[in-house]
């Protein structure tokens, strides 16, 4: 096979991240872009044979990659947070990936027009860097704390990027979501740091929600949203929401990015291994599909990756290797 000039990792992981990626795969393949791939065994079952999560070694192999194609990890054979800090976050910080950039198109239920948003999420900040303790743990006087990181430059770079894609885009609107009504200093941070940032962009248009009321919007107004903004924890919980508005978490895609391009983006959907349904042909490739599709976007594949997307855009049906066939099929005409 002849060697593609990008350079690609591919990790699989667990449950059903080898099954939806193998149907990626597919699918780049049908679209006539040669990749070159290396495939890293890495999760909870590696993690269970030799005890690697993500090692140095592994990580500077990885580095040495124009981009990271992942599946999905994780195992409830593994106590949880091992493989998700371990390995999934551990890249997300050490590849400084500092955006999570998410879109969701779709009709919510009981809406018969479809909206078109993005949650663009801060992706190496926030409660996520692990930043607190335990005292006397086990005992009736156990304290946990868990704090939340939040820098001016790490808000800033997550908030600039957010205007830049709205700029580029039709609507140009910019929506935070925080919740500055209870975590003040964050919050004024993330606040201030909009109406900064909004200076440089006077074309794109700015408001805000607390994070409960767009919990509402999402279901009920979703077509108010253009691109959103927000911290590391609520964008991980909105964009599940955001999933089940929009046709559901098997649809959804994800990317982490470096913007700065000093290393590899990782592109993975935003569902999980889904252990239950493992080997059943029942996991839906769209997600993984359509993360492949930025991915290919992001290594200036704009042809191919816009094949991609609108091969998604008719509904399909079937069992995992059906769905990627078919629209392997769609990508090829
Ligand atoms: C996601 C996932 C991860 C997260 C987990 C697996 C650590 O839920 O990508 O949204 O919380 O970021
Ligand atoms: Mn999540």
């Amino acid at each position: 096979m002849s060697k593609g000039t990008h350079r690609v990792a591919v990790v699989g992981g667990d449950g059903i991240g080898p099954e939806v990626t193998a149907e990626a795969l597919k699918v780049i393949a049908a679209a006539g872009v040669s990749l070159d791939i290396t495939s890293f065994d890495l999760g909870g079952a590696r993690y269970l044979r030799d005890g690697e999560i993500l090692s140095d070694s592994t990580l500077a192999e990885l580095r040495m990659h124009d981009a990271i194609l992942l599946g999905a990890v994780g195992t409830p054979d593994v106590p949880p947070g091992v493989i998700e800090r371990g390995l999934l976050l551990k890249m997300r910080f050490e590849l400084d990936l500092y955006i999570n950039q998410r879109p969701f198109k779709g009709t919510a239920p009981g809406h018969t027009a479809p909206h078109d948003f993005v949650v663009v999420r801060e992706n190496t900040e926030g409660p996520y860097v692990g930043e607190g303790g335990v005292l006397r743990k086990g005992t009736p006087h156990e304290v946990a704390t868990q704090g939340s990181v939040n820098t001016a430059r790490g808000v800033e770079r997550c908030v600039r990027y957010a205007f830049e894609l709205a700029a580029s885009r039709q609507r140009k609107h910019l929506t935070l979501v925080h919740k500055t009504n209870v975590l003040t200093f964050a919050g004024d941070l993330w606040q201030r740091t909009l109406n900064q940032v909004a200076e440089d962009f006077p074309q794109v248009g700015t408001a805000y929600n607390h994070v409960d009321a767009a919990c509402i919007y999402f279901v009920q107004d979703p077509h108010r949203y253009d691109v959103i903004v927000t911290d590391n924890l609520f964008g991980d919980i909105l964009t599940d929401l955001g999933g089940a508005v929009s046709g559901g978490i098997g649809v959804a895609s994800s990317a982490n990015l470096n913007p700065a391009r000093t290393g590899p983006s990782m592109f993975e959907p935003v569902h999980g291994s889904a252990p239950d349904i493992v080997g059943t042909g029942k996991a839906n490739p769209v997600a993984a599909i359509l993360s492949a599709a930025h991915m290919l976007e992001f290594l200036g594949e704009s042809g191919a990756a816009t094949r991609l997307r609108s091969a998604c855009d008719a509904p399909v049906t079937g069992t995992t290797s059906q769905i990627g066939d078919e629209i392997a099929k769609r990508v090829a005409k």
